[in-house]
């Protein structure tokens, strides 16, 4: 692996033109079959009509609260499952229409990153063998070349040379997840899906780790798609963030839009639950932290999902599904009640 960037990489957007779309989500559904009720199997949306774009070289924030379907998204843009309905396109290319083989080329250029690097390493393989399995696996590189490209891997993700020899257990969760890191850039992709990659590991070894996907980023024009329920790495990391409530989007907009002007009842409750260092800013949050849980409700579908804990709520709420509109330039919201004029504006 060179430090230029990959070759089909496109150069730089000129100045004035539209930046590409790496992934386009539109109105994607994927359900599961729940347990036997006693009228039968019912299914359940996890995600549910979901639309969003990701620029490429940019990163997405992806947000809410456990079983708001954050994983089955990535999973979907990933190709590692089918949607229900709806479409997935990766660099122009709808997913669902690609054959197992093409499908398998385009995923060498989107690679995931999860949680966590203790069972995400096969324990019996030496980081060497780790490191040169994609390579194997894609035919990329030639055999003789391989221990060289496995070496520039661990060099670029901040590892010492000998921990090629070296087994995963031998490493802190921090190393073993620089070791999933290179893995995951081994193939030079233009993708990488982050699911909650820091989430196993302390504080101090955090930042280390944000630091360590900045520099990638900028170094190979990476695009993630980061999901996480920590709004304080989220803001860190991020240019745009979607925030996910029971399978719907609720909002997408920069980082600094959401954060500054949250326009969703739910986005500025989950604002309010972080905690805040500054004393100011805190006594100027009138916001209530949110109560209660996210809960599907399986007798409707209709109305906002949100609206059971929303302290806006109107009858409108409960009676039609908000639609996803845009607010200002690049923002969304799916509410009634958000936008000029509403009370949650
Ligand atoms: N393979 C699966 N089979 C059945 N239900 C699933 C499956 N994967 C996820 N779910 C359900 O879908 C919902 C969303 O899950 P998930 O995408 O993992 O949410 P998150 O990552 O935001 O916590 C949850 O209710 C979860 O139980
Ligand atoms: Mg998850």
């Amino acid at each position: 692996m060179t430090s230029a960037p990959p070759p089909e990489l496109s150069p730089s957007p000129p100045a004035g033109a539209r930046p590409e779309v790496l992934v386009e989500c539109t109105e994607v559904v994927k359900t599961y079959q729940t347990a036997a009720s006693l009228l039968g199997r019912r299914s359940m949306r996890a995600v549910d009509g979901v639309s969003f774009t990701v620029t490429a070289g940019s990163v997405m924030g992806l947000v809410g609260e456990t079983g708001s379907g954050k994983s089955t998204t990535g999973r979907l843009v990933l190709g590692l499952e089918r949607p229900t309905s709806g479409r997935v396109v990766f660099a122009g290319q709808d997913l669902a229409s690609m054959s197992g083989g093409d499908l398998r080329r385009l995923r060498r250029q989107m690679q995931p990153v999860a949680q966590d690097p203790y069972s995400a390493l096969n324990g019996r393989m030496r980081v060497s063998e780790i490191l040169a399995e994609p390579f194997i696996v894609h035919r990329t590189v030639p055999k003789a070349q391989i221990r060289r490209q496995t070496e520039e891997l661990v060099d670029l993700v901040g590892l010492p040379a000998d921990s090629l020899d070296r087994y995963p257990h031998e490493f802190s969760g921090g190393q073993r997840q620089r070791i999933v890191i290179a893995r995951a850039i081994a193939l030079q992709p233009r993708l990488i899906v982050c699911d909650e990659p820091l989430s196993a590991l302390d504080v101090s070894v955090q930042s280390q780790i944000i630091n360590l996907l900045r520099r990638l980023q900028a170094e190979f024009s990476l695009t993630y798609l980061f999901i996480s329920h920590d709004l304080g790495i989220v803001r860190l990391l991020c240019d745009t963030v979607a925030v996910m409530y029971l399978g719907q989007l609720m909002e997408l907009a920069s980082r600094d839009a959401l954060f500054d002007a949250p326009a969703h009842p739910y986005t500025r409750a989950l604002l309010a639950s972080v905690p805040v260092s500054d004393p100011l800013e805190r006594r100027s949050r009138a916001r209530r932290p949110l109560g209660g849980e996210a809960e599907r409700d399986p007798t409707t579908s209709q109305g906002c999902p949100f609206q059971a804990r929303c302290p806006l709520a109107e009858e409108e709420c409960r009676q039609r599904r908000p639609e996803w509109r845009q607010v200002e330039p690049g923002h969304f919201v799916a509410c009634h009640l958000a936008g000029p004029g509403h009370p949650a504006a």
